[in-house]
């Protein structure tokens, strides 16, 4: 016996002495056991599925910075909606990349009956009735300057955006949108969105508040494929959150509740687990987070590197959410993760 192994079995407390004779490891010895105590699971319930959706026919493109994920025309996002729904997924959220010279300073195009995204939710309901469709409303996809709303002397108006996102919201609705989802971050729009829908006959259709979205520079991806990344001039600071405030987000949140949020969404996700659990404890609502572009890409990109196991990562950035709180996860990963979980 060596010197330290006599010093430690002598004089020093053993561990059983430290321990009480408790020892969380027993419960992790074997599988059968680590399933026993499992407190969260993931599963294709939990999935909603963000899709990029182009015009045109039986096109698809790559986008660069999300490898993996391509921007979809219509009749190829049926496709996919198809094979979600045969993989369980109960949801998708779509977001149109349209031609520029739709854009303008307003974003006309959001109020048009047939525009992409509402023309793809047309034509997916009637092809796949039975998955969710989860439409946004901000104006980002639709303005000349990359805005959520209107801008005007290098401000965002505020309430003249609640009106086109209301009546933008209505025309969703009217093509088919099961939930609304507005992600501009405007004072007074889920009440006005509410109002709205129940005006045109739609109390079922739902609202899913982007309750706390931050001013992030995990959005980078994304705004590559929605094709707005060289049209943002300046920050969207003066509506999204500062990144530093979680009281903030608690009250932005309660605002949206009252005026008749039916879920509520923190975005981005992985970095702002906080703001799901505080969320979740205070109002005890639906509660969703996006896991978006900017944390798909990284993933991604360390696994191409071969310096992560993507596929680990993938499950594990997943079940964290589940762990913080959440109800549900928007991610670019769903159809993947709905095989993977399939298969074991
Ligand atoms: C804007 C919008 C954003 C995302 C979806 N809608 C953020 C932005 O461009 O400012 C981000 C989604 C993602 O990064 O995956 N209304």
């Amino acid at each position: 016996m060596n010197r330290y192994v006599q010093a430690n079995s002598s004089s020093a407390a053993s561990v059983d002495e430290i321990t009480g004779h408790r020892r969380l490891r027993r419960n992790r010895k074997a599988d059968w056991t680590r399933r026993m105590v499992q407190e969260n699971r993931l599963t294709v319930d939990d999935l909603i599925w963000p899709i990029f959706l182009i015009p045109g026919h039986n096109r698809r493109e790559r986008i660069e910075a999300m490898p993996g994920v391509e921007r979809l025309t219509v009749d190829q996002a049926v496709k996919e909606a198809r094979r979600a729904a045969d993989l369980g997924i109960p949801a998708l959220a779509t977001f149109p990349n349209i031609a520029l010279d739709l854009r303008d300073d307003i974003g006309s195009n959001s109020l048009a009956a047939d525009n992409l995204i509402n023309e793809a939710t047309r034509t997916i309901k009637k092809a796949v009735p039975e998955i969710g469709i989860i439409t946004d409303v901000a104006l980002d996809p639709f303005t000349s300057h990359g805005h959520d709303g209107i801008l005007k002397d290098g401000r965002i108006l505020n309430d003249e955006t609640v009106a086109q996102i209301s009546a933008a919201a209505v025309v969703q609705a009217d093509a088919g949108a099961d939930i609304i989802a507005p992600s501009d971050m405007m004072d007074g729009r889920i009440g006005a969105i509410r109002r709205a829908l129940d005006s045109a006959g739609h109390h079922d259709v739902g609202i899913m508040s982007y309750a706390t979205k931050f001013a992030s520079a995990f959005y980078g991806p994304y705004r590559e494929a929605i094709g707005t990344g060289g049209l943002l001039k300046g920050d969207k600071r003066t509506y999204y959150i500062d990144p530093a405030n979680s009281d903030e987000a608690v009250r932005e949140a309660a605002l949206d509740v009252e005026e008749g949020a039916d879920m509520l969404m923190v975005k981005p996700g992985l970095p702002y687990l906080d703001i799901v659990q505080r969320l979740k404890d205070t109002f005890a609502m639906p509660t969703y987070a996006y896991q978006v572009s900017g944390e798909y890409a990284m993933i991604r990109a360390a696994a191409a590197n071969g310096w992560i196991d993507g596929e680990m990562v993938m499950m594990e950035s997943l079940l964290a959410f589940k762990r913080a709180g959440c109800d549900g996860i928007l991610t670019y990963f769903a159809p993947e993760v709905a095989e993977r979980l399939a298969r074991t």
